[in-house]
């Protein structure tokens, strides 16, 4: 947990005890924490669910973001700005945002959360407090995988995998806004979406194989890996580029067939984050939430979201959207 006082006042918030499954999440008092001089205190409005909350209770992956127990998961926030530290420049008591937490410090799941100028941007204007806890980290793992690591430009065909998840539902729309043409992939059950979001091509992966369809792409985005990953390499043109965010692409494949590769793990980046507020206020991105629940209810997302199967995102309800 970041460093906090003991003292009053307290706050409800999802504590981690114990590495284990979703019943260790526990709702509870918990101090509520006091910025230091390089850190605002957000009173938190919403808090969106990821994947990696769920890897952050168990062991291996606690101690590979260097969490130490007792922790409060989450890493997707929107609030307003309660009090800010004396270094703080950009932000302000009262303002708007919402921030990506970095993953060693977490603590989204809370009433009130701390979070430095890099983590946090002002929330986009044109969307609630609940959407916008819905994108930092989805978002800016997109954007971070297309344009910082695969170099999408305008003209390109980008290959998205699980174009209908958290990260897929903003890659498709980040590619379309830049320019490029996309293919995407998701059940049955998502091909609407896919095209709702502007895919150009929607792949059912239940009943088509991707790599019928798609040829000479690119760029692809794999968010899923294993076989998937294995099955992409053929289909990207020489010279392109795989950026995986789940795996490491092989390199001797990458070499057979003339192409690049890398993996990567997103980064807070608060520029990132106002650039694409800026996106969704242009209504160029549009934010999927396809479940909301209370933050006593954390368990539940969390299982919901480890099914690997949400559409777009859930969210935690943490207080009332304000007036
Ligand atoms: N490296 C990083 O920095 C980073 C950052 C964020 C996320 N991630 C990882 O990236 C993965 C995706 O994250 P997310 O937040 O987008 O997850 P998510 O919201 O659970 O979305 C997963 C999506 O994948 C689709 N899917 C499942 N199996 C598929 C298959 N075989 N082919 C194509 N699509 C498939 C699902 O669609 P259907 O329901 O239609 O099957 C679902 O919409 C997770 O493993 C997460 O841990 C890594």
């Amino acid at each position: 947990m970041r460093e906090e006082t003991s003292s009053k006042p307290a706050m409800k918030a999802i504590v981690v005890h114990q590495y284990g499954g979703p019943e260790v999440l526990k709702y509870e008092d918990a101090p509520r924490p006091e910025p230091k001089e390089d850190q605002i205190l957000i009173r938190v409005i919403a808090a969106g669910v990821n994947p990696v909350d769920d890897a952050s209770r168990s062991e291996k992956y606690a101690k590979f973001f260097g969490i130490t127990l007792p922790f409060i998961p989450g890493y997707d926030i929107a609030g307003i700005v309660e009090k800010a530290g004396a270094k703080i420049r950009k932000l302000k008591p009262g303002d708007a945002v919402y921030a990506y937490l970095n993953l060693k410090d977490g603590g989204g799941y809370a009433e009130y959360a701390l979070a430095t100028e890099r983590e946090a941007a002002p929330k986009p204007k044109s969307i609630d407090f609940t959407e916008s806890a819905a994108v930092p980290v989805v978002a800016a793992t997109a954007w971070q995988a297309l344009i910082d690591t695969a170099k999408l430009s305008a003209g390109q065909t980008v290959l998205i995998h699980g174009g209908s998840g958290g990260v897929g539902t903003f890659a498709i729309q980040i590619a379309k806004a830049r320019g490029a043409k996309v293919i995407a992939t998701a059940s049955t059950r998502n091909q609407d979406l896919l095209k709702e979001l502007g895919a150009d091509v929607a792949i059912d992966y239940t009943k088509q194989k991707f790599e019928d369809i798609a040829k000479d792409v690119d760029v692809v985005l794999d968010s899923v890996g294993k076989d998937t990953l294995a099955r992409s390499y053929g289909v990207v043109k020489k010279g392109g580029f795989i950026v995986s965010i789940v795996a490491r692409p092989d390199p001797a494949e990458l070499e057979k067939h003339g192409i690049r590769g890398a993996s990567m793990g997103v980064e807070p980046n608060s520029d990132e984050l106002a650039e694409i507020g800026r996106l969704i206020d242009e209504k160029k991105i549009k934010v999927i939430v396809s479940q909301t629940l209370p933050l006593a209810d954390a368990a539940r997302a969390q299982e919901q979201v480890a099914t690997g199967h949400t559409r777009g995102k859930i969210v935690l309800k943490v207080a009332d959207e304000p007036k």
